[in-house]
């Protein structure tokens, strides 16, 4: 099943007021049932990474129907975690921590429906940030995806 854009603009438009407090649980969620993750942030001013994270998050629901955007946008940011040490198997556990994070605050509202459309949704941008790790772990980065 492919994730229907309007549930995932109308769900992460809930999460934007408190978008503070989804990147804090975020990385709780991700130290805790991932701990291996933690040394790769051992550096990171971790203010500025949620908000970061967090500004991503929105640019790519904002463009979330435009394919040719994504692939552009996610490829580099997938090249650019070459630097940050992240491996391919990494992005299982963010997206685990995402949706477990997501699944928190919605709490009741968290139906087996959005779940789903945002495990479609992750798999769909984690597969378009891996080309561009993929080819920069071989060296052969390209200058659009
Ligand atoms: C949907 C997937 C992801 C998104 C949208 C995302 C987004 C970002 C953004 C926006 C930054 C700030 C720096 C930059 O823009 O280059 C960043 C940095 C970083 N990300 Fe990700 N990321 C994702 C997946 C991952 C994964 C799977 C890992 C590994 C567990 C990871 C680990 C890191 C690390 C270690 C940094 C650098 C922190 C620092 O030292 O400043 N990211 N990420």
């Amino acid at each position: 099943m492919a994730f229907d854009p309007k549930i995932i603009e109308d769900s992460f438009e809930q999460a934007k007021p408190i978008a503070s407090d989804v990147a804090d649980k975020f990385y709780e969620i991700l130290w805790a049932d991932y701990p291996q993750s933690k040394a790769l942030f051992e550096d990171a001013n971790m203010d500025k990474q949620k908000v970061a994270l967090m500004n991503s998050l929105t640019q790519v629901v904002d463009h979330i129907r435009d394919a040719e955007w994504l692939t552009n946008y996610l490829y580099q940011m997938g090249v650019r975690h070459m630097q940050y040490d992240t491996q391919p198997e990494h992005f299982e556990w963010v997206g685990a921590s995402l949706l477990k994070t997501f699944a928190h605050f919605f709490a009741d509202a968290w139906t087996d429906e959005l779940q789903q459309n945002w495990l479609e949704a992750y798999q769909a941008i984690a597969g378009l940030m891996l080309p561009g790790l993929n080819d920069a772990l071989k060296g052969e980065i390209r200058k659009t995806a």
